[in-house]
């Protein structure tokens, strides 16, 4: 898929303050700093349309981006200062759980981990929040160049020996990197096979 456009359209807190039509979204969530807002400018080709940090905690709302005139890109604020969470709802702020909830437009999900951190209890539980919530979505493993080859085919397996304790299947998984631009075409494929669909 070729970006034709990215705009920046709004930030908010609310989801009943997101853009009211009917264009489908994608949302980007998981961890603080994990590497939601880099791999939204990676994906657009955008040098800073996303506001990116070293320092954990950078977006704090809810920012819809316009790709195409056609689909959204939704950054969000990264969820699990908290080691380990004790309550989904403490640690999730109540405005993302409630996006996720309530917002009809969203198409798919896509729960970012680092692809050098075993599965971290509150990836696994924010995954299992949304399967209860029948909500669809793709994990992203990021900063691919963290790692060697070898040694991302052994995370990955060890990752999905994991996953597989508590999910039937594995989910669909991309493997990405911002500063090298790995994974690119794949997850921008990806998408526009749902949005032709
Ligand atoms: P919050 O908005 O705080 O939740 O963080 P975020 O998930 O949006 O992370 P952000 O994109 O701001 O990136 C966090 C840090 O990770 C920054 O220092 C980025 O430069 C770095 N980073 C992001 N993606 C990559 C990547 O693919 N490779 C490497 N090496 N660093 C990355
Ligand atoms: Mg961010």
């Amino acid at each position: 898929m070729h970006i034709k456009s990215a705009e920046f359209i709004v930030s908010n807190q609310d989801v009943a303050k997101c853009p009211n039509n009917n264009i489908p979204e994608y949302a980007f969530i998981g961890r603080s700093n994990v590497g939601k807002s880099s791999l939204i400018n990676m994906l657009t080709e955008r040098k800073s349309l996303a506001k990116t940090s070293g320092r954990p905690g950078k977006t704090q709302l809810i920012n819809h981006f316009l790709i195409n005139k056609n689909w959204y890109l939704v950054d969000l604020p990264g969820y699990g200062y908290a080691r380990v969470s004790k309550s989904t709802k403490k640690v999730f702020q109540k405005f993302i759980t409630t996006y996720f909830e309530k917002r009809k437009q969203l198409v798919s999900a896509f729960v970012l981990v680092d692809i050098r951190h075993d599965p971290q209890p509150i990836d696994l539980e924010f995954m299992q929040w949304l399967g209860e919530h029948m909500i669809p979505f793709s994990i992203i493993f990021t900063k691919a160049d963290k790692l060697k080859p070898k040694a991302i085919e052994n995370h990955i397996e060890s990752y999905k020996n994991i996953l597989l304790e508590t999910w039937e299947e594995m989910p669909n998984y991309f493997i990405t990197s911002a500063s090298k631009k790995i994974g690119r075409d794949e997850l921008l494929a990806y998408i526009d096979s749902i949005n032709n669909n």
